[in-house]
Protein backbone atom coordinates (compact mmCIF):
# COMPACT_ATOMS: atom_id res chain seq x y z
CA UNK A 1 0.00 0.00 0.00
CA UNK A 2 2.68 2.37 0.99
CA UNK A 3 4.62 1.08 -2.36
CA UNK A 4 1.33 1.74 -4.45
CA UNK A 5 1.19 5.40 -2.81
CA UNK A 6 4.73 6.31 -3.42
CA UNK A 7 4.52 4.78 -6.92
CA UNK A 8 1.64 6.86 -7.66
CA UNK A 9 3.51 10.36 -6.79
CA UNK A 10 6.55 9.34 -8.82
CA UNK A 11 4.40 8.32 -11.69
CA UNK A 12 2.50 11.24 -12.06
CA UNK A 13 5.73 13.98 -11.88
CA UNK A 14 6.98 11.73 -14.75
CA UNK A 15 4.00 11.95 -16.57
CA UNK A 16 4.11 15.16 -16.76
CA UNK A 17 7.74 15.39 -17.87
CA UNK A 18 6.73 12.89 -20.47
CA UNK A 19 3.72 15.08 -21.53
CA UNK A 20 4.92 18.27 -21.64
CA UNK A 21 8.72 17.89 -21.87
CA UNK A 22 9.85 21.32 -23.38
CA UNK A 23 10.20 24.42 -20.91
CA UNK A 24 10.12 27.97 -20.88
CA UNK A 25 11.84 31.47 -20.04
CA UNK A 26 11.51 31.22 -16.33
CA UNK A 27 13.16 27.96 -16.10
CA UNK A 28 15.99 28.57 -18.51
CA UNK A 29 18.68 30.16 -16.19
CA UNK A 30 18.82 27.20 -14.73
CA UNK A 31 18.35 24.81 -17.46
CA UNK A 32 21.03 26.25 -19.27
CA UNK A 33 23.12 26.53 -16.28
CA UNK A 34 22.61 22.86 -15.56
CA UNK A 35 23.31 22.14 -19.27
CA UNK A 36 26.06 23.75 -19.32
CA UNK A 37 27.49 22.62 -15.93
CA UNK A 38 26.99 19.15 -17.43
CA UNK A 39 28.94 19.86 -20.79
CA UNK A 40 31.82 21.81 -19.77
CA UNK A 41 32.02 20.98 -15.86
CA UNK A 42 33.36 23.91 -13.40
CA UNK A 43 36.71 24.07 -14.83
CA UNK A 44 38.09 27.43 -15.29
CA UNK A 45 38.83 27.40 -18.70
CA UNK A 46 35.38 25.91 -20.01
CA UNK A 47 33.25 29.42 -17.47
CA UNK A 48 33.61 31.82 -20.43
CA UNK A 49 31.57 29.27 -22.94
CA UNK A 50 28.50 29.25 -20.28
CA UNK A 51 25.28 30.66 -21.51
CA UNK A 52 24.85 32.80 -18.49
CA UNK A 53 28.20 35.19 -19.79
CA UNK A 54 25.66 36.53 -22.88
CA UNK A 55 21.96 36.10 -21.40
CA UNK A 56 22.41 36.80 -17.71
CA UNK A 57 18.80 37.80 -17.08
CA UNK A 58 18.21 40.97 -14.18
CA UNK A 59 19.57 39.85 -11.37
CA UNK A 60 22.69 37.03 -10.72
CA UNK A 61 21.11 33.61 -9.38
CA UNK A 62 22.69 31.21 -7.54
CA UNK A 63 24.07 28.25 -9.54
CA UNK A 64 23.76 25.94 -6.63
CA UNK A 65 21.15 24.26 -7.20
CA UNK A 66 21.82 23.65 -11.15
CA UNK A 67 25.43 21.96 -10.05
CA UNK A 68 23.83 19.48 -7.86
CA UNK A 69 21.12 18.79 -10.56
CA UNK A 70 23.83 18.42 -13.39
CA UNK A 71 26.22 15.98 -10.40
CA UNK A 72 22.93 13.96 -10.03
CA UNK A 73 22.08 13.65 -13.82
CA UNK A 74 25.40 12.85 -15.16
CA UNK A 75 26.03 9.20 -13.45
CA UNK A 76 22.32 8.49 -15.01
CA UNK A 77 22.87 9.72 -18.39
CA UNK A 78 26.07 7.39 -18.58
CA UNK A 79 24.30 4.52 -17.28
CA UNK A 80 21.28 5.54 -20.05
CA UNK A 81 24.14 5.25 -22.53
CA UNK A 82 25.70 2.39 -21.82
CA UNK A 83 22.57 0.91 -21.64
CA UNK A 84 21.13 2.07 -24.76
CA UNK A 85 24.20 0.92 -26.66
CA UNK A 86 23.35 -2.55 -25.31
CA UNK A 87 20.09 -2.64 -26.32
CA UNK A 88 20.41 -0.83 -29.37
CA UNK A 89 19.90 2.11 -28.88
CA UNK A 90 16.67 1.63 -27.12
CA UNK A 91 17.03 4.83 -24.93
CA UNK A 92 17.38 7.16 -28.01
CA UNK A 93 14.21 5.47 -29.30
CA UNK A 94 12.66 6.21 -26.06
CA UNK A 95 13.47 9.78 -26.54
CA UNK A 96 12.64 9.53 -30.16
CA UNK A 97 8.83 8.30 -29.67
CA UNK A 98 8.38 10.74 -27.30
CA UNK A 99 10.54 13.93 -28.82
CA UNK A 100 11.90 12.99 -32.28
CA UNK A 101 14.79 10.58 -33.74
CA UNK A 102 16.70 13.15 -34.74
CA UNK A 103 17.13 14.99 -31.75
CA UNK A 104 17.73 12.20 -29.86
CA UNK A 105 21.30 12.67 -28.50
CA UNK A 106 20.85 15.83 -26.27
CA UNK A 107 17.03 15.39 -26.18
CA UNK A 108 17.74 12.30 -23.76
CA UNK A 109 19.91 14.09 -21.70
CA UNK A 110 17.37 17.11 -21.49
CA UNK A 111 14.75 14.61 -20.28
CA UNK A 112 16.47 12.56 -17.63
CA UNK A 113 17.44 16.54 -15.95
CA UNK A 114 13.75 17.35 -15.66
CA UNK A 115 13.32 13.09 -14.74
CA UNK A 116 15.92 13.53 -12.22
CA UNK A 117 14.39 16.53 -10.70
CA UNK A 118 10.82 14.98 -10.54
CA UNK A 119 12.20 12.14 -9.08
CA UNK A 120 14.02 13.98 -6.58
CA UNK A 121 10.74 16.50 -5.65
CA UNK A 122 8.49 13.08 -5.74
CA UNK A 123 10.66 11.92 -3.19
CA UNK A 124 10.27 14.98 -0.62
CA UNK A 125 6.47 14.07 -0.90
CA UNK A 126 6.81 10.38 -0.50
CA UNK A 127 8.56 11.89 2.69
CA UNK A 128 6.26 13.91 3.71
CA UNK A 129 3.31 11.25 2.49
CA UNK A 130 5.27 8.74 5.04
CA UNK A 131 4.87 11.40 7.94
CA UNK A 132 1.06 11.89 7.13
CA UNK A 133 0.86 8.07 7.49
CA UNK A 134 2.60 7.66 10.53
CA UNK A 135 0.60 10.76 12.41
CA UNK A 136 -2.76 10.80 11.25
CA UNK A 137 -3.22 7.00 9.51
CA UNK A 138 -2.57 5.47 6.27
CA UNK A 139 -6.48 6.42 5.25
CA UNK A 140 -5.26 10.00 5.48
CA UNK A 141 -1.92 9.36 3.96
CA UNK A 142 -3.57 8.10 1.22
CA UNK A 143 -5.95 11.05 0.55
CA UNK A 144 -2.86 13.46 0.74
CA UNK A 145 -1.43 11.28 -2.46
CA UNK A 146 -4.68 11.52 -4.21
CA UNK A 147 -5.07 15.01 -3.49
CA UNK A 148 -1.24 15.71 -3.76
CA UNK A 149 -1.54 13.85 -7.51
CA UNK A 150 -5.23 15.23 -8.53
CA UNK A 151 -3.70 18.60 -8.74
CA UNK A 152 -2.15 20.79 -11.25
CA UNK A 153 0.34 23.15 -10.48
CA UNK A 154 3.13 21.40 -8.15
CA UNK A 155 2.55 17.91 -10.10
CA UNK A 156 3.18 19.84 -13.61
CA UNK A 157 5.84 21.86 -12.57
CA UNK A 158 8.06 19.96 -9.63
CA UNK A 159 10.21 18.68 -12.90
CA UNK A 160 11.11 22.00 -14.08
CA UNK A 161 14.10 24.28 -13.38
CA UNK A 162 12.33 26.80 -11.40
CA UNK A 163 14.78 28.03 -8.22
CA UNK A 164 11.58 28.06 -6.44
CA UNK A 165 11.63 23.45 -7.28
CA UNK A 166 15.06 23.54 -6.32
CA UNK A 167 14.31 25.16 -2.75
CA UNK A 168 11.29 22.78 -2.50
CA UNK A 169 13.24 19.70 -2.00
CA UNK A 170 14.98 20.20 1.30
CA UNK A 171 11.73 22.34 2.66
CA UNK A 172 9.84 18.78 2.62
CA UNK A 173 12.30 17.68 3.83
CA UNK A 174 12.48 19.76 6.71
CA UNK A 175 8.86 19.10 7.09
CA UNK A 176 9.77 15.56 7.22
CA UNK A 177 11.72 16.12 9.72
CA UNK A 178 9.36 18.56 11.70
CA UNK A 179 6.16 16.21 11.65
CA UNK A 180 7.21 12.95 11.14
CA UNK A 181 6.07 11.75 14.81
CA UNK A 182 3.49 9.62 16.24
CA UNK A 183 0.02 10.56 16.63
CA UNK A 184 0.19 12.36 19.61
CA UNK A 185 3.52 13.76 20.16
CA UNK A 186 3.86 16.82 21.17
CA UNK A 187 7.51 16.92 19.81
CA UNK A 188 9.76 16.49 17.38
CA UNK A 189 12.85 14.43 18.20
CA UNK A 190 15.48 17.43 19.26
CA UNK A 191 17.91 15.80 16.13
CA UNK A 192 14.89 16.35 13.79
CA UNK A 193 14.56 20.08 14.84
CA UNK A 194 17.56 21.13 14.47
CA UNK A 195 18.30 19.32 10.89
CA UNK A 196 14.65 20.95 10.00
CA UNK A 197 15.78 24.17 10.89
CA UNK A 198 19.18 23.94 9.77
CA UNK A 199 18.28 22.81 6.31
CA UNK A 200 15.77 25.93 5.93
CA UNK A 201 18.42 28.38 6.74
CA UNK A 202 19.96 26.55 3.97
CA UNK A 203 17.21 26.86 1.80
CA UNK A 204 16.45 30.49 2.58
CA UNK A 205 20.17 31.63 2.60
CA UNK A 206 21.33 29.93 -0.94
CA UNK A 207 18.40 29.09 -3.16
CA UNK A 208 15.00 31.09 -2.47
CA UNK A 209 15.59 34.05 0.20
CA UNK A 210 11.21 34.22 0.82
CA UNK A 211 11.71 30.82 2.76
CA UNK A 212 12.70 32.99 5.63
CA UNK A 213 9.56 34.42 5.76
CA UNK A 214 8.34 30.41 6.32
CA UNK A 215 11.08 29.80 8.60
CA UNK A 216 10.15 32.47 10.71
CA UNK A 217 6.56 31.65 11.97
CA UNK A 218 7.91 28.03 12.08
CA UNK A 219 11.23 29.19 14.20
CA UNK A 220 8.61 31.32 16.81
CA UNK A 221 5.84 28.11 17.33
CA UNK A 222 9.16 25.74 17.97
CA UNK A 223 9.76 28.10 20.58
CA UNK A 224 6.38 28.85 21.60
CA UNK A 225 5.74 25.12 21.82
CA UNK A 226 9.10 24.81 23.30
CA UNK A 227 10.11 22.06 20.80
CA UNK A 228 13.57 23.68 20.73
CA UNK A 229 15.57 26.40 23.07
CA UNK A 230 15.93 29.71 22.16
CA UNK A 231 19.91 28.86 22.49
CA UNK A 232 20.08 25.83 20.44
CA UNK A 233 17.34 27.65 17.73
CA UNK A 234 20.26 30.68 17.41
CA UNK A 235 23.28 28.33 17.44
CA UNK A 236 21.96 26.42 14.65
CA UNK A 237 20.35 28.77 12.78
CA UNK A 238 24.00 30.67 13.10
CA UNK A 239 26.03 27.50 12.52
CA UNK A 240 24.16 26.56 9.07
CA UNK A 241 23.31 30.21 7.76
CA UNK A 242 28.00 31.15 7.84
CA UNK A 243 28.24 27.42 6.49
CA UNK A 244 25.55 28.35 3.92
CA UNK A 245 26.65 31.88 3.07
CA UNK A 246 30.47 30.90 3.09
CA UNK A 247 29.09 28.20 0.68
CA UNK A 248 26.83 30.55 -2.22
CA UNK A 249 29.65 33.17 -1.72
CA UNK A 250 32.44 30.65 -2.86
CA UNK A 251 30.70 28.60 -5.64
CA UNK A 252 28.81 32.14 -7.15
CA UNK A 253 31.51 34.43 -6.86
CA UNK A 254 33.16 32.05 -8.89
CA UNK A 255 30.79 30.62 -11.40
CA UNK A 256 29.64 34.72 -12.50
CA UNK A 257 33.45 35.86 -11.97
CA UNK A 258 31.78 38.46 -9.40
CA UNK A 259 33.53 39.22 -6.07
CA UNK A 260 31.88 39.03 -3.70
CA UNK A 261 28.44 37.67 -5.14
CA UNK A 262 25.67 36.51 -2.70
CA UNK A 263 22.95 36.21 -5.11
CA UNK A 264 19.95 35.57 -2.70
CA UNK A 265 21.32 38.75 -1.26
CA UNK A 266 21.32 40.54 -3.92
CA UNK A 267 17.89 39.55 -4.78
CA UNK A 268 16.09 40.89 -1.76
CA UNK A 269 18.67 44.31 -2.27
CA UNK A 270 17.43 44.71 -5.81
CA UNK A 271 13.86 43.74 -5.67
CA UNK A 272 12.86 43.91 -2.27
CA UNK A 273 14.78 47.03 -1.07
CA UNK A 274 15.25 48.98 -4.38
CA UNK A 275 12.04 47.54 -4.97
CA UNK A 276 12.37 46.70 -8.70
CA UNK A 277 10.57 43.66 -8.36
CA UNK A 278 7.62 45.65 -8.69
CA UNK A 279 8.57 46.67 -11.96
CA UNK A 280 6.93 43.36 -12.83
CA UNK A 281 3.97 44.45 -11.58
CA UNK A 282 1.89 44.41 -8.15
CA UNK A 283 -1.11 42.70 -6.99
CA UNK A 284 -3.30 43.56 -4.06
CA UNK A 285 -2.80 42.41 -0.59
CA UNK A 286 -5.32 39.90 -0.91
CA UNK A 287 -4.14 38.26 -3.97
CA UNK A 288 -2.30 35.37 -2.73
CA UNK A 289 -4.98 34.02 -0.26
CA UNK A 290 -8.12 34.91 -3.15
CA UNK A 291 -6.56 33.75 -6.19
CA UNK A 292 -3.20 32.37 -6.04
CA UNK A 293 -3.91 29.78 -3.34
CA UNK A 294 -7.26 28.32 -4.73
CA UNK A 295 -5.51 27.87 -8.30
CA UNK A 296 -2.56 25.94 -6.47
CA UNK A 297 -4.76 23.62 -4.54
CA UNK A 298 -7.90 23.75 -6.21
CA UNK A 299 -10.32 21.22 -3.94
CA UNK A 300 -7.88 21.15 -1.26
CA UNK A 301 -8.76 24.50 0.14
CA UNK A 302 -12.13 24.28 1.50
CA UNK A 303 -11.26 20.28 2.20
CA UNK A 304 -7.85 22.04 4.41
CA UNK A 305 -10.33 24.46 6.20
CA UNK A 306 -12.94 21.32 7.67
CA UNK A 307 -9.46 19.75 8.10
CA UNK A 308 -8.56 22.28 10.74
CA UNK A 309 -11.68 22.50 12.11
CA UNK A 310 -12.20 18.49 13.05
CA UNK A 311 -8.44 17.95 14.40
CA UNK A 312 -6.46 20.15 16.42
CA UNK A 313 -3.32 19.18 15.37
CA UNK A 314 -4.07 20.15 11.79
CA UNK A 315 -4.82 23.79 13.60
CA UNK A 316 -1.27 23.25 14.90
CA UNK A 317 -0.24 22.39 11.39
CA UNK A 318 -1.24 24.94 9.70
CA UNK A 319 -0.35 28.32 11.52
CA UNK A 320 3.10 28.56 10.36
CA UNK A 321 2.15 28.22 6.38
CA UNK A 322 -0.74 30.33 6.77
CA UNK A 323 1.14 33.31 8.57
CA UNK A 324 3.72 32.51 5.81
CA UNK A 325 1.20 33.72 3.30
CA UNK A 326 0.20 36.59 5.69
CA UNK A 327 3.58 37.40 5.86
CA UNK A 328 4.72 37.60 2.13
CA UNK A 329 1.60 38.98 1.17
CA UNK A 330 3.19 42.29 2.02
CA UNK A 331 5.32 42.23 -1.13
CA UNK A 332 3.78 44.27 -3.81
CA UNK A 333 5.15 41.79 -6.87
CA UNK A 334 2.82 38.01 -6.08
CA UNK A 335 3.88 34.98 -8.12
CA UNK A 336 2.26 31.71 -7.60
CA UNK A 337 5.62 29.81 -6.83
CA UNK A 338 7.06 32.07 -4.31
CA UNK A 339 4.38 30.23 -2.02
CA UNK A 340 4.15 26.64 -3.68
CA UNK A 341 6.23 25.13 -0.79
CA UNK A 342 3.09 25.40 1.75
CA UNK A 343 0.67 23.20 -1.18
CA UNK A 344 1.60 19.71 0.69
CA UNK A 345 1.15 21.09 4.37
CA UNK A 346 -2.53 22.33 2.87
CA UNK A 347 -2.44 19.14 1.65
CA UNK A 348 -2.06 17.29 4.93
CA UNK A 349 -5.01 19.35 6.39
CA UNK A 350 -7.27 18.54 3.52
CA UNK A 351 -6.14 15.00 3.52
CA UNK A 352 -7.61 15.10 7.04
CA UNK A 353 -10.37 16.87 5.79
CA UNK A 354 -11.26 14.47 3.21
CA UNK A 355 -10.83 11.21 5.62
CA UNK A 356 -13.17 12.90 7.73
CA UNK A 357 -15.90 13.10 4.70
CA UNK A 358 -15.18 9.59 3.72
CA UNK A 359 -15.26 7.63 6.61
CA UNK A 360 -18.35 9.07 7.29
CA UNK A 361 -19.75 7.05 4.29
CA UNK A 362 -21.73 3.88 6.28
CA UNK A 363 -23.35 6.90 8.86
CA UNK A 364 -26.98 7.27 6.87
CA UNK A 365 -27.79 9.87 3.83
CA UNK A 366 -25.40 12.71 5.50
CA UNK A 367 -22.59 10.28 5.61
CA UNK A 368 -23.04 9.41 2.35
CA UNK A 369 -23.40 13.03 0.94
CA UNK A 370 -20.20 13.44 2.69
CA UNK A 371 -18.33 10.72 0.62
CA UNK A 372 -19.66 11.77 -2.57
CA UNK A 373 -18.89 15.17 -2.25
CA UNK A 374 -15.35 14.16 -1.24
CA UNK A 375 -14.94 12.08 -4.36
CA UNK A 376 -16.51 14.74 -6.54
CA UNK A 377 -14.03 17.03 -5.00
CA UNK A 378 -11.09 14.53 -6.49
CA UNK A 379 -13.12 14.16 -9.37
CA UNK A 380 -13.38 17.88 -10.22
CA UNK A 381 -9.64 18.04 -9.41
CA UNK A 382 -8.59 15.53 -12.33
CA UNK A 383 -11.21 17.14 -14.51
CA UNK A 384 -9.31 21.15 -14.52
CA UNK A 385 -5.51 19.23 -14.09
CA UNK A 386 -6.61 17.27 -17.75
CA UNK A 387 -7.70 20.58 -19.34
CA UNK A 388 -4.98 22.35 -18.21
CA UNK A 389 -2.27 19.56 -19.00
CA UNK A 390 -3.82 19.19 -22.59
CA UNK A 391 -3.51 23.14 -23.10
CA UNK A 392 0.30 23.29 -21.27
CA UNK A 393 1.31 20.18 -23.55
CA UNK A 394 0.60 22.66 -26.77
CA UNK A 395 1.99 25.53 -25.35
CA UNK A 396 5.33 24.94 -26.12
CA UNK A 397 5.48 25.76 -29.91
CA UNK A 398 9.15 27.06 -30.00
CA UNK A 399 10.65 23.10 -28.47
CA UNK A 400 8.04 21.72 -31.02
CA UNK A 401 9.42 23.95 -33.92
CA UNK A 402 13.21 23.48 -33.37
CA UNK A 403 12.51 19.29 -33.03
CA UNK A 404 10.85 19.55 -36.35
CA UNK A 405 13.01 21.62 -38.07
CA UNK A 406 15.64 19.83 -37.01
CA UNK A 407 14.74 16.48 -38.05
CA UNK A 408 13.60 17.96 -41.17
CA UNK A 409 17.15 19.15 -42.02
CA UNK A 410 18.95 16.23 -40.18
CA UNK A 411 21.19 15.19 -43.29
CA UNK A 412 22.40 18.72 -44.30
CA UNK A 413 25.61 20.46 -43.37
CA UNK A 414 26.08 23.85 -42.32
CA UNK A 415 22.67 25.51 -41.38
CA UNK A 416 22.60 28.49 -39.97
CA UNK A 417 19.13 29.06 -38.33
CA UNK A 418 17.96 31.64 -36.23
CA UNK A 419 16.03 31.65 -33.06
CA UNK A 420 12.99 34.25 -32.47
CA UNK A 421 12.16 35.51 -29.29
CA UNK A 422 9.34 33.78 -29.08
CA UNK A 423 10.53 30.20 -30.00
CA UNK A 424 13.76 30.67 -27.64
CA UNK A 425 11.31 31.46 -24.63
CA UNK A 426 8.09 28.45 -25.22
CA UNK A 427 10.90 25.48 -25.27
CA UNK A 428 14.10 25.82 -27.53
CA UNK A 429 16.48 25.43 -25.11
CA UNK A 430 19.97 24.54 -25.44
CA UNK A 431 19.31 21.51 -25.07
CA UNK A 432 17.44 20.96 -28.28
CA UNK A 433 20.25 22.39 -30.25
CA UNK A 434 21.15 18.89 -31.64
CA UNK A 435 23.41 19.27 -34.58
CA UNK A 436 25.75 21.64 -33.10
CA UNK A 437 28.13 21.42 -29.79
CA UNK A 438 28.87 20.77 -27.11
CA UNK A 439 27.87 17.19 -26.18
CA UNK A 440 27.88 15.17 -23.34
CA UNK A 441 30.76 13.07 -23.30
CA UNK A 442 29.27 9.90 -22.94
CA UNK A 443 26.86 9.97 -25.57
CA UNK A 444 27.58 9.49 -28.82
CA UNK A 445 27.58 12.90 -30.98
CA UNK A 446 24.60 12.95 -34.64
CA UNK A 447 26.23 12.54 -37.90
CA UNK A 448 25.57 16.06 -38.59
CA UNK A 449 27.17 18.64 -35.97
CA UNK A 450 28.03 21.63 -37.78
CA UNK A 451 24.80 23.61 -37.41
CA UNK A 452 25.01 27.27 -35.85
CA UNK A 453 21.80 28.12 -33.78
CA UNK A 454 21.47 31.98 -33.40
CA UNK A 455 19.90 33.34 -30.81
CA UNK A 456 20.86 37.19 -31.24
CA UNK A 457 17.50 39.42 -30.53
CA UNK A 458 16.43 42.43 -31.85
CA UNK A 459 16.85 41.75 -35.31
CA UNK A 460 14.75 43.37 -37.77
CA UNK A 461 13.74 41.25 -41.24
CA UNK A 462 15.85 43.02 -42.64
CA UNK A 463 18.66 42.53 -40.95
CA UNK A 464 17.94 38.57 -40.93
CA UNK A 465 17.54 39.10 -45.13
CA UNK A 466 20.40 41.10 -46.36
CA UNK A 467 24.06 40.42 -46.00
CA UNK A 468 23.59 38.25 -43.10
CA UNK A 469 24.71 33.98 -43.00
CA UNK A 470 21.47 33.09 -42.04
CA UNK A 471 20.29 29.71 -44.49
CA UNK A 472 16.95 29.32 -42.14
CA UNK A 473 14.36 30.92 -39.69
CA UNK A 474 12.14 29.96 -37.17
CA UNK A 475 10.49 33.51 -36.98
CA UNK A 476 6.79 34.96 -35.51
CA UNK A 477 5.50 35.75 -39.31
CA UNK A 478 5.90 34.68 -42.56
CA UNK A 479 4.52 37.65 -44.79
CA UNK A 480 7.48 39.56 -44.01
CA UNK A 481 9.72 37.32 -45.37
CA UNK A 482 7.88 35.67 -47.67
CA UNK A 483 6.69 38.66 -49.69
CA UNK A 484 10.67 39.89 -50.49
CA UNK A 485 10.87 36.97 -52.60
CA UNK A 486 14.00 35.90 -50.52
CA UNK A 487 12.30 33.27 -48.31
CA UNK A 488 9.65 30.16 -48.76
CA UNK A 489 7.67 29.18 -46.01
CA UNK A 490 8.63 25.64 -45.01
CA UNK A 491 6.17 24.97 -42.26
CA UNK A 492 3.99 26.22 -39.68
CA UNK A 493 4.11 25.53 -35.77
CA UNK A 494 0.56 25.35 -33.87
CA UNK A 495 0.01 26.51 -29.87
CA UNK A 496 -2.60 26.81 -27.92
CA UNK A 497 -4.81 29.51 -28.37
CA UNK A 498 -7.57 29.34 -25.99
CA UNK A 499 -10.56 27.14 -25.37
CA UNK A 500 -13.74 26.95 -27.16
CA UNK A 501 -16.94 25.66 -25.70
CA UNK A 502 -18.98 23.54 -28.30
CA UNK A 503 -22.18 24.08 -26.61
CA UNK A 504 -25.72 23.75 -28.82
CA UNK A 505 -27.35 26.57 -29.51
CA UNK A 506 -30.86 26.88 -27.87
CA UNK A 507 -30.41 26.25 -23.80
CA UNK A 508 -29.91 23.97 -21.50
CA UNK A 509 -32.73 21.54 -22.72
CA UNK A 510 -30.41 21.31 -25.93
CA UNK A 511 -27.50 21.01 -23.93
CA UNK A 512 -28.83 17.84 -21.79
CA UNK A 513 -29.99 16.31 -25.76
CA UNK A 514 -25.86 16.15 -26.38
CA UNK A 515 -25.47 12.27 -26.28
CA UNK A 516 -23.30 10.89 -23.77
CA UNK A 517 -20.25 9.98 -26.02
CA UNK A 518 -19.85 13.90 -27.42
CA UNK A 519 -19.87 15.29 -23.96
CA UNK A 520 -15.94 15.33 -24.44
CA UNK A 521 -16.05 17.50 -27.25
CA UNK A 522 -18.12 19.64 -25.39
CA UNK A 523 -14.71 21.79 -24.57
CA UNK A 524 -13.06 21.87 -27.59
CA UNK A 525 -9.04 23.52 -27.77
CA UNK A 526 -8.26 26.45 -30.56
CA UNK A 527 -4.74 26.39 -31.94
CA UNK A 528 -3.39 29.47 -33.75
CA UNK A 529 -0.18 29.65 -35.91
CA UNK A 530 2.64 30.53 -33.78
CA UNK A 531 5.80 30.30 -35.17
CA UNK A 532 7.01 29.90 -38.64
CA UNK A 533 9.99 27.65 -40.21
CA UNK A 534 11.74 29.68 -43.79
CA UNK A 535 14.55 28.65 -45.98
CA UNK A 536 16.14 31.15 -47.72
CA UNK A 537 15.53 30.91 -51.58
CA UNK A 538 18.73 30.03 -53.53
C1 LIG B 1 23.59 35.80 -36.01
O1 LIG B 1 22.91 36.49 -37.01
C2 LIG B 1 23.27 37.88 -37.10
C3 LIG B 1 22.37 38.55 -38.11
O2 LIG B 1 22.50 38.00 -39.36
C4 LIG B 1 24.75 37.99 -37.44
O3 LIG B 1 25.12 39.35 -37.51
C5 LIG B 1 25.58 37.26 -36.38
O4 LIG B 1 26.94 37.25 -36.76
C6 LIG B 1 25.09 35.82 -36.22
N1 LIG B 1 25.75 35.19 -35.10
C7 LIG B 1 26.59 34.16 -35.23
C8 LIG B 1 27.12 33.59 -33.96
O5 LIG B 1 26.90 33.68 -36.29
Amino acid sequence: MSFAMDLLLLATSWAHVLLAPYTKVEESFNLHATHDVLMYGVGRNNLHKFDHNTFSGAVPRTFIGSILLAWLTSPVAYVASQWGLLSTKLDLQLAGLILSQHSAHNVLTFLIVRLVLATLNATGLMLVRRAVCRRFGRPTGLMYVLLMCSQFHLPFWMGRTLPNMFALFPVNLAFYALYDRAPQSQYPARRSADVAFALLTFTAVVLRSEVVLLLAPLAIQALLLRRISFMRLIKIGFLSGMLSIVLSVTVDSYMWNQWPLWPEMYGVYFNVYQGKSSDWGTSPVHAYFLSHLPKLLLGSLPLAVLGAMSDNRVRVLMYPPVLFIALISCLGHKEWRFIIYVVPLFNIAAARGAWWMVSRRKGGLFGRMMFLAAMGILALNCAITIVSTCASMANYPGGSALVTFNDQYADQHAVHVHISNLAAQTGASLFLQSHSPPYIPSMSAPATNDWVYNKTESLSPRDLTTSSPLTHLIAESSVEFTRTGRWKLVDSVQGFSRWQWNLPRGGIAKVLEVPLHQWLSVLEMETNDQLYILERVK
